[in-house]
């Protein structure tokens, strides 16, 4: 049946003779996993397994048998799914049932990517899905995709459209994920998966990574492990709105197609976990022209046999490999002026913090929030100007120009915030085109921050380019610009785009989110060597549907360092250290108020993209001494924290109040470790054993930001990788010498090659 109307078949497609099992296998192959999808009796596509790779005679494969009932791939509602679908239509003609055969499966490789598509294509209606998997030769992540069209005559709606499903088995499955609020982001929560559903969504239209995130981690054996156990890691691309969805359950419903046309639905008791995961359709049902192509988002998935930790390193290689914007280059130590001065942007300031942060060794002065808009609407707090992207000439009488040149002598690289989605009700921009903003058609605006913030309607193609024409207008006039902080403040809270037309109001989330994606690319096809960093009411866009055009993301406006821990703990089970922005910034901690040693907080900073963010000009002869050094040492392990593999050893949430964390460089010559101790128990502290090292390399241990003077029993001492791995380093957990007390210490090793000096 389906072999004969398979058009092109790819190297990874076998054929099987006995129908008791998958006639056709496809398998999407990553260098260490597969996905194995198989085509059935019926010509569905099917899932068989997803796991490490069989380790087979060469010219062999293994045939699969088709497992469960309920394992399609892109499971549709109507015939044979009447839970909880990866797609659900109208018909033009008011129909709403979908059910696809493989119409044929074809490969293809661009720029080093292999690109499977698989055809679907319903049995009655000329409606198609095209299930698309990207695998790159360098890492363990699946990018899976689906684009939807049809040749109906008239629209068809679009009421569920996932970027893809997975069938998960087992009783005992646990879920990790991030979940917090403004301040306090990305903290962890694990729970199993039990009987009904659940589901991880968010509705904010712009930040989508404040409160829940679009990265799952699936553990097959059981509460997850940090080092062992199979898990599953999934990640949905996108910028906008999104769903998670698990469906947990003991029974399926599955179809017998009969000769004559009909089907028969028959249950089966067959216990396992249905993956969803895609845009957020809720209040978006989207309705598609004949002829149009929905591309749903891209959703990425790895597998590691190596627990949590492995899943976060297949991720981070794939990110700093083909996901975020320039991980081939280091990222600056820098100083953000927004904990120093807030609004308050003036030359002399600016031109004062510059001077300090080069003495300390600083790379690159970012001048935050304060430093635009004149006249009536000046940019003096948060309930104006936002639009007017134009230099306050009081605060800033040289321009930026002199902000460039300043930096420039001082032997650093100048980077500006902006927030180029937003204006303010209060500003020229909203005077000249009020009908710019998100609002219904018939009702007032809604405002959010300063009571004046409304946010601009990306759906609308004038919007788009003028949110192109910020950063164009900046970097034309001023090409010494090297960095801009790209912020975004507001959630869209009300529905109503005055630009879609009344028919397409429901399209205005998804329609948003295209507009972004459009600016975006024009950016960077223009300016692909500018940094940029993702911020939004701080850490509300860390997502890899964003990051391709940013070279980072704001973690927190939550700097407080033991708040810190938790986040970056939670952030890298995604995300890699280089794109995460780590300040160290004043005692007490502006958000939560605590006072923590500055040696705490410079080597928490130093874990992740290190930078600073406090006034420089009022750190005195002792402070300036313990960040110029801390700065020094970064630049040190920069290469090893940025490109080099994570391990996670002691978790701050199972650690008795210490954490520690491992990066190792890709050659296991060098490697850095974090300890953090964060509580008075003295006498709990295990030696940490560390990970990913060559167990037959020798290592030099040497204690960076020292500045205590202490020795610790094992500076400059060498041990086998082997040693590490097994004994590990009984860190002392008493006081380290700087202020504060015993409550807060910390330590950061570096392990070089033993020949080295
Ligand atoms: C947001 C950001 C902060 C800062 C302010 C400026 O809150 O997260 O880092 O840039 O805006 O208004």
């Amino acid at each position: 049946m389906g072999l004969r109307r398979i058009l092109v078949t790819c190297a990874c497609v076998v054929a099987a003779s006995a129908a008791v099992i998958a006639q056709q296998q496809v398998t999407i192959c990553t260098p260490a996993t597969q996905l194995t999808l198989s085509v059935s009796f019926y010509d569905e596509l099917r899932q068989s397994c997803y796991g490490l790779k069989p380790i087979v005679k060469e010219g062999t494969s293994v045939i699969y048998p088709e497992r469960g009932n309920g394992n399609l791939v892109y499971p549709a509602y109507g015939i044979s799914c009447p839970d909880i679908a990866a797609i659900a239509v109208t018909h033009a003609d008011g129909d709403m049932t979908l059910d696809f055969e493989v119409s044929g499966v074809a490969t293809e490789t661009i720029d080093g990517a292999t690109i499977t598509t698989i055809g679907l294509k319903d049995r009655v209606y000329p409606f198609y899905v095209d299930v698309c998997y990207k695998t790159w030769p360098d890492c363990d992540v699946i990018e899976t995709w689906t684009e939807i069209r049809h040749d109906e005559e008239g629209l068809v709606t679009l009421r569920r459209y996932a970027s893809g499903h997975l069938l998960i088995e087992g009783k005992d499955v646990w879920i990790s994920h991030l979940s917090g609020s403004w301040a306090d982001e990305a903290q962890l929560v694990e729970e199993p998966l039990t009987a009904g559903s659940k589901e991880i969504k968010n509705s904010d239209g712009v930040r989508n990574s404040q409160t829940s995130h679009a990265e799952v981690m699936i553990s097959l054996d059981g509460r997850a492990r940090e080092n062992s156990g199979r898990v599953i890691g999934a990640a949905l691309c996108y910028s906008g709105n999104y769903a998670l969805r698990f469906d947990t359950r003991d029974e399926y419903t599955y179809l017998h197609h009969n000769e004559n046309g009909t089907f028969t639905a028959l249950a089966a008791n067959d216990s396992g976990h249905s993956f969803y995961a895609g845009i957020n359709e809720e209040n978006s049902q989207y309705t598609l022209k004949s002829g149009e192509v929905f591309v749903t988002p891209t959703l990425a998935i790895t597998y590691s046999n190596e627990g949590l930790g492995g899943v976060s390193r297949n991720f981070h290689t794939w990110a700093r490999a083909h996901r975020i914007a320039n991980c081939d280059r280091l990222r600056k130590v820098l100083l953000n002026s927004w904990e120093g001065v807030y609004f308050d942007v003036d030359e002399t300031k600016m031109f004062a913090m510059m001077d300090s942060f080069a003495k300390l060794g600083g790379e690159l002065f970012v001048m935050d929030d304060g430093w635009f808009g004149n006249g009536e609407y000046r940019r003096v707090d948060d309930k104006a100007a936002l639009g007017d992207w134009e230099t306050d000439t009081l605060k800033l009488p040289n321009g930026i120009d002199g902000l460039i040149r300043h930096a420039h002598r001082c032997g650093i690289k100048f980077g500006i915030w902006i927030e180029p989605e937003m204006t303010n009700i209060s500003s020229r921009l909203y005077e000249e085109h009020p009908d710019w903003v998100i609002k219904p058609l018939k009702r007032g605006v809604v405002t959010g921050r300063g009571r004046t913030q409304a946010v601009l309607d990306l759906s609308n193609p004038a919007v788009q380019d003028f949110v192109f024409g910020v950063v164009d207008r900046l970097m034309t006039r001023y090409p010494g610009i090297d960095y801009i902080k790209w912020d975004a403040n507001m959630p869209i809270r009300c529905q109503g785009s005055q630009y879609l037309a009344p028919d397409e109001q429901s399209h205005l989330y998804i329609e948003y989110h295209r507009g972004l994606m459009s600016v975006l690319q024009r950016i960077r096809a223009k300016y692909p060597d500018l940094t940029m960093q993702a911020c939004a009411s701080g850490g509300g866009r860390a997502n890899y549907g964003l990051l391709p055009y940013f070279d980072e993301f704001w973690v927190s406006d939550n700097t407080d360092a033991l708040k810190r821990i938790y986040m970056q703990w939670g952030t890298s089970y995604f995300f890699p250290a280089i794109a995460m922005g780590s300040h160290v910034s004043a005692s007490p901690n502006h958000q939560t108020n605590r006072k923590l040693p500055l040696k705490f907080r410079t080597d928490v900073a130093m874990s992740g993209r290190m930078g600073v963010e406090l006034d420089p000009t009022t750190l005195n002869e002792s402070e300036s001494k313990v960040i110029a050094r801390a700065i020094e040492s970064y630049k040190l392990i920069r290469p090893v924290v940025q490109h080099g593999d994570l391990y996670r050893l002691i978790s701050p949430y199972e650690g008795n109040g210490i954490a520690s964390i491992e990066y190792v460089s890709s050659d296991k010559e060098r490697a850095v470790l974090f300890w953090w101790r964060f509580n008075s128990i003295e006498g709990d502290s295990k030696p940490v054993i560390l990970s990913g090292l060559d167990p037959d390399k020798q290592y030099t241990i040497t204690e960076l930001n020292d500045i205590a003077g202490g020795k610790l029993p094992f500076e400059g001492q060498t041990f086998t990788g082997a040693y590490l791995m097994r004994e590990g380093l009984q860190i002392p957990t008493g006081y380290t010498g700087y202020e504060d007390g015993d409550n807060y210490s910390s330590r950061v090793l570096l392990l070089s090659p033993a020949t080295e000096d």
